[in-house]
């Protein structure tokens, strides 16, 4: 099998950004762990990061016959992008939507999540944990669904 996780708007700076809400960890380092932890599972997984909306979405569309599901942090195009829920609808592909954070603790306008309706599921509050236990459904489902 084969899983993409892609990262959001302003996910590159993890490790240095809000320190207090997003802990230490990097980007580098939550990828590293990812591949590895998909290595031991015999899932193979593809990182990618983008500031841009549009990027995004593309990433999505090209995932379509070369991944088995994709793990999407949206950052803050969680709350407002109707065209990425469009985008995952549109795929045949499980999504699986992860946050550092516990997006319903914080404030009133994150709470939202116009993407998780279009998500097979949605994991958050963990921290970099949120993106291993998505990992961990995304191979499980590979494995009851075929991938
Ligand atoms: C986030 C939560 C969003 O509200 C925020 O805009 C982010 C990160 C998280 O992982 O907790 O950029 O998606």
């Amino acid at each position: 099998g084969r899983v993409l996780v892609l990262h959001g708007p302003n996910l590159n700076l993890l490790g240095e950004r809000e320190e207090g809400i997003y802990g230490k960890t990097t980007l580098e380092e939550i990828d590293r762990r990812l591949v590895e932890q998909g290595k031991d599972a015999g899932v193979e997984v593809v990182t990618r990061q983008s500031n841009h909306e549009g990027e995004i979405i593309d990433e999505i569309h090209a995932a379509r016959g070369r991944f088995d599901a994709i793990i999407i942090n949206p950052g803050a195009l969680t709350h407002y992008s109707y065209a990425l829920h469009d985008a995952v609808r549109a795929v045949d592909i499980p999504v699986i939507e992860v946050h550092l954070s516990n997006i319903y603790a914080r404030e009133r306008w994150r709470r939202r999540s116009v993407v998780a309706a279009a998500a097979r599921g949605q994991i958050a509050g963990f921290g970099p944990l949120s993106y291993s236990l998505a990992l961990q459904a995304a191979c499980e489902l590979i494995r009851e669904e075929g991938g």
